[in-house]
């Protein structure tokens, strides 16, 4: 299938396009700079355009089929108002001005698989959460809903559109694990906060068969989550990463005041957390290859 990717050349994009041009797809991946050096796999090319902004890039819409849309600032900073600003208006616009470009395709048939969060659906304790279970109200989930929104205005035009509410993607280049993984390694990992948060993670080869599986399987529509089985506790998360990487986690937790000082509003979405379960995918059939932390960690880390 000939698609189009926003966002192609971050963490998940990049991992993203690799698998779907392996598997035969073609994927046009829109950057911002196109002499930014990022190297793409044959079978994919470049096209630059800002997709916050209108341009001829647009033109270039209609010729694919399928559409995935990830382009974003990254939430991992300290929210400032700018920050939050950023943040918010690079998915809004982005969203709004991919649908448009999309209106032009007329009659034929299209799929948006769009990215939102498992943020979703707010902070929680203990309780599941399913695709049913009614969003939050912090920024994250604001931002999640609002998100959303703009991509299901695609379906006035007689798109398919999949709402891909990702985990914590774990992966090898990026991501949070790239953040912690170093810190682990010079033994000062940690419990964040209480540690009895909940985190909601994906493997990124799982998400990248999740697209796969979702190109095929043309019933599904809506929200999805996309994340594994088995949500662990941010204590759990510590002790996992910790004995994959065969270093001690033997240092007093990091309080929460201290990360929401170092991180603003952001330090509660490290402090709290949710526990997302992904029911539609596993009704559909969907069968994950690292459905627990330790084997997603083990693969992913391996030397
Ligand atoms: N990684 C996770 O754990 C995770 C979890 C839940 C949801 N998500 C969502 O999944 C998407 C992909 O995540 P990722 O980790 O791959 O992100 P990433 O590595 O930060 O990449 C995001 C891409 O968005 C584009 N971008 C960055 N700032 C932008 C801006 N101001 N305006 C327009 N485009 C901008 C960049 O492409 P160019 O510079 O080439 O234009 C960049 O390659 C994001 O929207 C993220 O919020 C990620």
């Amino acid at each position: 299938m000939r698609i189009f990717m926003t966002g192609g050349t971050g963490f998940v994009g990049t991992t993203l396009t690799r698998e779907l041009t392996a598997k035969g797809h073609s994927v046009t991946v829109l950057m911002r700079k196109s002499e930014s050096g990022k190297s793409l796999p044959p079978g994919a090319v470049s096209l630059e355009g800002d997709p916050t902004v209108r341009g001829a890039w647009q033109e270039r819409v209609p010729e694919h089929e399928a559409f995935i849309n990830l382009a974003g600032a990254s939430i991992f900073t300290r929210w400032t108002d700018e920050a939050k600003r950023a943040i918010r208006e690079s998915r809004i616009l982005t969203t709004r001005h991919l649908v448009e470009a999309m209106a032009l395709r007329k009659g034929n048939e299209t799929h948006l698989f769009s990215t939102s969060g498992a943020g979703y659906y707010g902070f929680h304790g203990d309780e599941d959460l399913s695709e049913e279970s009614p969003p939050g109200t912090d920024f994250l989930a604001m931002l999640s809903r609002e998100w959303e929104a703009e991509a299901v205005k695609a379906k006035e035009h007689g798109v398919r559109v999949v709402l891909c509410r990702f985990g914590i993607v774990m992966g090898r280049n990026g991501g949070m694990l790239g953040e912690v993984a170093p810190i682990f390694r010079m033994f000062l990992g940690a419990d964040l906060g209480s540690g009895n948060q909940w985190l909601s993670w994906i493997h990124e080869l799982d998400l990248a068969r999740i697209f796969l599986f979702l190109l095929e399987t043309r019933s599904l529509e809506g929200p999805l989550n996309c994340t594994a089985p088995e949500p662990v506790r941010n204590r759990e998360f510590t002790e996992t990463l910790g004995k994959v990487l065969g270093v001690p986690t033997f240092l007093p937790p990091v309080p929460g005041f201290m990360l929401r000082l170092m991180k603003g509003e952001f330090g509660n979405v490290i402090v709290k957390g949710q526990r997302v379960l992904p029911r539609g995918l596993l009704a559909a059939g969907f069968q994950f290859r690292y459905p627990t932390l330790k084997e997603a960690l083990a693969e992913i880390l391996k030397k």
